[in-house]
Protein backbone atom coordinates (compact mmCIF):
# COMPACT_ATOMS: atom_id res chain seq x y z
CA UNK A 1 0.00 0.00 0.00
CA UNK A 2 3.18 2.63 0.30
CA UNK A 3 2.02 3.71 4.02
CA UNK A 4 1.06 2.28 7.58
CA UNK A 5 -2.83 2.14 7.07
CA UNK A 6 -3.31 1.98 11.24
CA UNK A 7 -1.72 5.53 11.61
CA UNK A 8 -4.28 7.40 8.97
CA UNK A 9 -7.89 6.88 8.15
CA UNK A 10 -8.45 6.17 4.74
CA UNK A 11 -11.77 4.13 4.65
CA UNK A 12 -13.24 2.01 7.32
CA UNK A 13 -11.95 -1.12 5.81
CA UNK A 14 -8.67 -1.99 7.06
CA UNK A 15 -10.32 -1.60 10.58
CA UNK A 16 -11.44 -5.40 12.00
CA UNK A 17 -15.17 -5.86 12.48
CA UNK A 18 -14.72 -5.88 16.52
CA UNK A 19 -12.09 -2.16 15.70
CA UNK A 20 -15.59 -0.80 14.03
CA UNK A 21 -17.74 -2.20 16.39
CA UNK A 22 -15.69 -0.88 19.13
CA UNK A 23 -15.44 2.75 17.17
CA UNK A 24 -19.37 2.85 16.72
CA UNK A 25 -19.83 2.44 20.30
CA UNK A 26 -16.95 4.60 21.12
CA UNK A 27 -19.00 7.76 19.25
CA UNK A 28 -22.37 6.33 21.04
CA UNK A 29 -20.35 6.89 24.41
CA UNK A 30 -18.93 10.09 23.80
CA UNK A 31 -22.59 11.45 22.94
CA UNK A 32 -23.44 10.77 26.17
CA UNK A 33 -20.87 12.95 27.82
CA UNK A 34 -18.50 10.68 27.64
CA UNK A 35 -15.76 13.01 27.81
CA UNK A 36 -13.01 15.44 26.00
CA UNK A 37 -9.91 15.32 25.73
CA UNK A 38 -7.08 13.21 24.61
CA UNK A 39 -5.12 14.96 21.82
CA UNK A 40 -3.71 17.81 23.86
CA UNK A 41 -0.38 19.54 22.45
CA UNK A 42 -1.32 18.27 19.07
CA UNK A 43 -2.12 20.26 15.93
CA UNK A 44 -4.59 19.07 13.31
CA UNK A 45 -4.87 21.08 9.90
CA UNK A 46 -7.40 21.18 7.98
CA UNK A 47 -7.16 20.72 3.85
CA UNK A 48 -10.15 21.26 2.03
CA UNK A 49 -10.05 21.21 -1.85
CA UNK A 50 -13.92 20.90 -2.23
CA UNK A 51 -16.86 22.67 -0.52
CA UNK A 52 -17.75 21.80 2.73
CA UNK A 53 -19.97 23.14 5.78
CA UNK A 54 -20.67 20.50 8.37
CA UNK A 55 -18.03 18.18 7.60
CA UNK A 56 -15.28 20.82 8.29
CA UNK A 57 -17.03 22.44 11.21
CA UNK A 58 -17.68 19.46 12.74
CA UNK A 59 -14.05 18.14 12.23
CA UNK A 60 -12.88 21.86 14.01
CA UNK A 61 -15.11 21.61 16.75
CA UNK A 62 -14.07 17.78 17.56
CA UNK A 63 -9.95 18.51 17.16
CA UNK A 64 -10.72 21.50 19.82
CA UNK A 65 -13.12 18.79 21.94
CA UNK A 66 -9.97 16.64 21.67
CA UNK A 67 -7.63 19.79 22.76
CA UNK A 68 -5.49 19.91 19.68
CA UNK A 69 -5.19 23.47 17.67
CA UNK A 70 -6.44 23.42 14.90
CA UNK A 71 -5.33 25.19 11.47
CA UNK A 72 -7.31 26.05 8.53
CA UNK A 73 -5.35 25.10 4.88
CA UNK A 74 -7.44 27.84 1.97
CA UNK A 75 -6.90 25.55 -1.41
CA UNK A 76 -8.66 29.33 -3.45
CA UNK A 77 -5.91 31.02 -2.01
CA UNK A 78 -3.17 28.28 -1.96
CA UNK A 79 0.32 27.75 -4.23
CA UNK A 80 -2.47 24.84 -5.56
CA UNK A 81 -3.58 27.67 -7.76
CA UNK A 82 0.41 28.01 -8.95
CA UNK A 83 0.60 24.38 -9.84
CA UNK A 84 1.56 23.00 -6.79
CA UNK A 85 0.76 19.32 -6.23
CA UNK A 86 -1.38 17.79 -3.76
CA UNK A 87 2.08 15.69 -2.15
CA UNK A 88 3.69 19.01 -2.14
CA UNK A 89 0.91 20.64 -0.52
CA UNK A 90 0.73 18.32 2.59
CA UNK A 91 4.16 17.76 2.93
CA UNK A 92 4.27 21.95 3.03
CA UNK A 93 1.15 21.85 5.93
CA UNK A 94 3.11 19.14 7.65
CA UNK A 95 6.76 20.95 8.10
CA UNK A 96 4.53 23.98 10.02
CA UNK A 97 3.47 21.28 12.11
CA UNK A 98 0.37 19.40 11.72
CA UNK A 99 0.49 16.21 13.55
CA UNK A 100 -3.17 15.52 12.00
CA UNK A 101 -4.49 16.31 7.89
CA UNK A 102 -8.22 16.18 7.29
CA UNK A 103 -8.51 16.20 3.89
CA UNK A 104 -11.25 16.29 1.53
CA UNK A 105 -10.38 16.50 -2.22
CA UNK A 106 -12.03 15.70 -5.85
CA UNK A 107 -10.04 13.42 -6.86
CA UNK A 108 -10.72 9.73 -5.85
CA UNK A 109 -7.84 8.13 -4.24
CA UNK A 110 -6.18 11.60 -3.13
CA UNK A 111 -6.63 10.63 0.59
CA UNK A 112 -4.04 7.65 -0.76
CA UNK A 113 -1.83 9.59 -2.31
CA UNK A 114 -1.72 12.01 0.53
CA UNK A 115 -1.12 9.64 3.36
CA UNK A 116 1.89 8.61 0.83
CA UNK A 117 3.39 12.05 0.57
CA UNK A 118 3.00 12.66 4.36
CA UNK A 119 6.15 11.96 6.45
CA UNK A 120 5.26 11.17 9.75
CA UNK A 121 1.50 13.02 10.16
CA UNK A 122 -1.61 10.75 9.94
CA UNK A 123 -4.10 11.48 7.04
CA UNK A 124 -8.07 11.80 7.93
CA UNK A 125 -9.85 11.46 4.47
CA UNK A 126 -13.14 13.57 4.58
CA UNK A 127 -14.43 12.76 1.48
CA UNK A 128 -12.25 11.82 -2.00
CA UNK A 129 -14.02 12.16 -4.78
CA UNK A 130 -16.60 9.71 -5.43
CA UNK A 131 -15.45 7.55 -3.68
CA UNK A 132 -15.54 7.21 0.42
CA UNK A 133 -16.80 9.03 3.21
CA UNK A 134 -15.40 7.05 6.26
CA UNK A 135 -16.24 9.82 8.98
CA UNK A 136 -19.99 10.03 7.69
CA UNK A 137 -20.72 6.35 7.56
CA UNK A 138 -19.65 6.56 11.06
CA UNK A 139 -21.67 8.99 12.03
CA UNK A 140 -24.41 8.07 10.04
CA UNK A 141 -24.07 4.20 11.69
CA UNK A 142 -24.13 5.93 15.09
CA UNK A 143 -27.49 8.29 14.65
CA UNK A 144 -28.79 4.53 13.81
CA UNK A 145 -28.01 3.35 16.93
CA UNK A 146 -29.13 5.96 18.75
CA UNK A 147 -32.67 6.68 17.46
CA UNK A 148 -33.24 2.81 16.96
CA UNK A 149 -31.42 1.30 19.23
CA UNK A 150 -29.38 -1.13 16.82
CA UNK A 151 -28.35 -1.45 13.68
CA UNK A 152 -27.71 -5.28 13.48
CA UNK A 153 -31.43 -6.49 11.67
CA UNK A 154 -32.47 -2.56 10.43
CA UNK A 155 -33.53 -2.14 7.12
CA UNK A 156 -31.86 1.02 5.07
CA UNK A 157 -33.26 2.09 2.03
CA UNK A 158 -30.58 4.69 0.56
CA UNK A 159 -32.58 6.63 -1.72
CA UNK A 160 -31.21 8.95 -4.64
CA UNK A 161 -28.47 9.25 -6.62
CA UNK A 162 -26.06 6.29 -5.58
CA UNK A 163 -23.98 5.98 -8.02
CA UNK A 164 -21.75 9.23 -7.53
CA UNK A 165 -22.23 9.22 -3.89
CA UNK A 166 -19.37 8.73 -1.82
CA UNK A 167 -21.46 8.84 1.15
CA UNK A 168 -24.11 5.75 -0.23
CA UNK A 169 -20.85 3.88 -0.97
CA UNK A 170 -19.47 4.33 2.43
CA UNK A 171 -22.45 3.96 4.08
CA UNK A 172 -23.18 0.54 2.29
CA UNK A 173 -20.26 -1.00 3.31
CA UNK A 174 -20.35 0.36 6.95
CA UNK A 175 -24.28 -0.72 7.20
CA UNK A 176 -24.08 -4.14 5.71
CA UNK A 177 -21.29 -4.56 8.01
CA UNK A 178 -22.52 -4.36 10.86
CA UNK A 179 -25.95 -6.39 10.21
CA UNK A 180 -28.18 -3.84 8.36
CA UNK A 181 -29.91 -4.66 5.26
CA UNK A 182 -29.71 -1.76 2.68
CA UNK A 183 -31.48 -1.13 -0.32
CA UNK A 184 -30.56 1.33 -3.26
CA UNK A 185 -33.53 3.16 -4.11
CA UNK A 186 -33.19 5.06 -7.71
CA UNK A 187 -33.34 5.56 -11.17
CA UNK A 188 -31.37 3.22 -13.02
CA UNK A 189 -29.14 5.76 -14.77
CA UNK A 190 -28.02 6.61 -11.01
CA UNK A 191 -27.51 3.02 -9.78
CA UNK A 192 -23.76 2.21 -9.14
CA UNK A 193 -22.72 -1.39 -10.95
CA UNK A 194 -20.91 -2.56 -7.85
CA UNK A 195 -24.27 -2.71 -5.53
CA UNK A 196 -24.33 -6.48 -5.46
CA UNK A 197 -20.95 -7.07 -4.48
CA UNK A 198 -21.82 -5.45 -0.96
CA UNK A 199 -24.51 -7.59 -0.79
CA UNK A 200 -27.22 -4.81 -1.34
CA UNK A 201 -30.62 -4.66 -2.60
CA UNK A 202 -31.49 -2.61 -5.66
CA UNK A 203 -34.88 -0.63 -6.80
CA UNK A 204 -35.92 1.28 -9.04
CA UNK A 205 -39.60 2.00 -7.78
CA UNK A 206 -39.32 4.16 -4.65
CA UNK A 207 -43.01 2.64 -2.95
CA UNK A 208 -41.10 -0.79 -3.29
CA UNK A 209 -37.87 -0.04 -2.38
CA UNK A 210 -39.11 1.52 0.36
CA UNK A 211 -41.54 -0.34 1.75
CA UNK A 212 -40.41 -2.28 4.97
CA UNK A 213 -37.21 0.40 5.78
CA UNK A 214 -36.17 1.47 9.36
CA UNK A 215 -34.63 3.99 7.38
CA UNK A 216 -34.76 6.35 4.52
CA UNK A 217 -31.51 7.66 3.81
CA UNK A 218 -32.21 10.29 1.08
CA UNK A 219 -28.93 11.66 -1.07
CA UNK A 220 -27.96 15.06 -2.87
CA UNK A 221 -28.49 14.76 -6.46
CA UNK A 222 -24.99 15.13 -7.16
CA UNK A 223 -25.32 17.42 -10.61
CA UNK A 224 -21.79 18.43 -10.34
CA UNK A 225 -20.83 14.63 -10.99
CA UNK A 226 -23.50 13.63 -13.34
CA UNK A 227 -23.04 14.24 -16.76
CA UNK A 228 -26.63 15.03 -17.91
CA UNK A 229 -29.26 13.54 -18.72
CA UNK A 230 -29.61 11.19 -15.68
CA UNK A 231 -33.45 13.12 -14.97
CA UNK A 232 -34.96 14.97 -17.31
CA UNK A 233 -35.69 17.73 -14.28
CA UNK A 234 -35.39 18.33 -10.78
CA UNK A 235 -39.42 18.25 -10.57
CA UNK A 236 -39.66 15.15 -11.84
CA UNK A 237 -37.13 13.53 -9.95
CA UNK A 238 -38.76 15.08 -6.76
CA UNK A 239 -42.21 13.13 -8.38
CA UNK A 240 -40.75 10.14 -8.68
CA UNK A 241 -38.27 9.81 -5.94
CA UNK A 242 -38.41 12.91 -3.69
CA UNK A 243 -39.53 11.46 -0.14
CA UNK A 244 -42.51 13.67 1.53
CA UNK A 245 -44.44 13.01 4.41
CA UNK A 246 -46.93 10.97 2.91
CA UNK A 247 -44.56 9.02 0.98
CA UNK A 248 -42.90 8.18 4.58
CA UNK A 249 -45.75 6.47 5.32
CA UNK A 250 -44.89 3.22 2.78
CA UNK A 251 -41.69 2.39 5.14
CA UNK A 252 -42.16 1.10 8.40
CA UNK A 253 -43.90 2.50 11.22
CA UNK A 254 -41.55 4.60 13.49
CA UNK A 255 -38.87 4.72 10.12
CA UNK A 256 -36.94 7.89 10.52
CA UNK A 257 -35.66 9.86 7.53
CA UNK A 258 -31.99 10.95 7.41
CA UNK A 259 -29.49 13.06 4.95
CA UNK A 260 -26.01 13.92 4.53
CA UNK A 261 -26.67 17.71 3.83
CA UNK A 262 -26.63 19.87 2.14
CA UNK A 263 -30.38 19.16 1.36
CA UNK A 264 -32.02 20.32 -1.58
CA UNK A 265 -35.48 20.86 0.02
CA UNK A 266 -38.10 20.06 -2.95
CA UNK A 267 -36.25 17.50 -4.44
CA UNK A 268 -34.74 15.09 -2.71
CA UNK A 269 -36.90 15.58 0.47
CA UNK A 270 -39.78 17.67 0.83
CA UNK A 271 -39.05 20.85 3.31
CA UNK A 272 -41.99 19.87 5.24
CA UNK A 273 -39.58 17.44 6.97
CA UNK A 274 -37.16 19.12 7.83
CA UNK A 275 -39.07 20.09 10.59
CA UNK A 276 -40.83 16.65 11.02
CA UNK A 277 -39.46 14.76 14.59
CA UNK A 278 -39.07 11.88 12.37
CA UNK A 279 -35.99 13.49 10.39
CA UNK A 280 -32.81 13.27 11.99
CA UNK A 281 -30.41 15.41 9.70
CA UNK A 282 -29.63 17.53 12.94
CA UNK A 283 -29.07 14.76 14.75
CA UNK A 284 -26.96 13.65 11.90
CA UNK A 285 -24.91 16.59 12.17
CA UNK A 286 -24.46 16.32 16.11
CA UNK A 287 -23.56 13.10 15.84
CA UNK A 288 -20.76 14.27 13.25
CA UNK A 289 -18.77 16.26 16.51
CA UNK A 290 -18.56 12.74 18.54
CA UNK A 291 -17.67 10.69 15.42
CA UNK A 292 -14.81 12.89 13.99
CA UNK A 293 -13.47 13.30 18.16
CA UNK A 294 -13.76 9.30 18.22
CA UNK A 295 -11.74 8.53 14.66
CA UNK A 296 -8.66 11.62 16.26
CA UNK A 297 -8.54 9.19 20.05
CA UNK A 298 -8.43 6.00 17.77
CA UNK A 299 -5.50 7.44 15.52
CA UNK A 300 -3.45 8.80 18.50
CA UNK A 301 -3.69 6.05 20.32
CA UNK A 302 -2.41 4.12 17.45
CA UNK A 303 0.46 6.67 17.09
CA UNK A 304 1.31 6.65 21.48
CA UNK A 305 0.62 2.96 21.13
CA UNK A 306 2.52 1.99 17.60
C1 LIG B 1 -21.75 14.95 1.50
C2 LIG B 1 -20.42 15.00 0.80
O1 LIG B 1 -19.80 16.04 0.66
O2 LIG B 1 -20.01 13.92 0.42
N1 LIG B 1 -21.97 15.92 2.46
C3 LIG B 1 -21.37 15.83 3.67
O3 LIG B 1 -20.22 15.52 3.80
N2 LIG B 1 -22.15 16.04 4.74
C4 LIG B 1 -22.88 14.73 0.60
C5 LIG B 1 -23.15 15.71 -0.51
O4 LIG B 1 -22.38 16.59 -0.84
O5 LIG B 1 -24.23 15.53 -1.11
Amino acid sequence: MGFDSARHLIDLDHLGDDEVGALVDEVVALSEGGGTGGLVGRSVAMVFFEASTRTRLSFEAAARGCGTTVTRFDAGTSSMVKGETLAETVRTVEAIGADYLVIRHNGSGSAERAAMAVRGASVINAGDGWRRHPTQALLDAATIRGALGQIRGVRVAIVGDTMHSRVARSNAALLTRLGASVVFVGPSAMTPDWSGTLGVEVSHDLRKGIAGADVVYTLRLQLERQRGGAVPSLGEYHRLFGITRERLGWANEGAVVMHPGPVNPGVELAGELLDDPRCLVHQQVAMGVFARMAVLRMLERERCDG
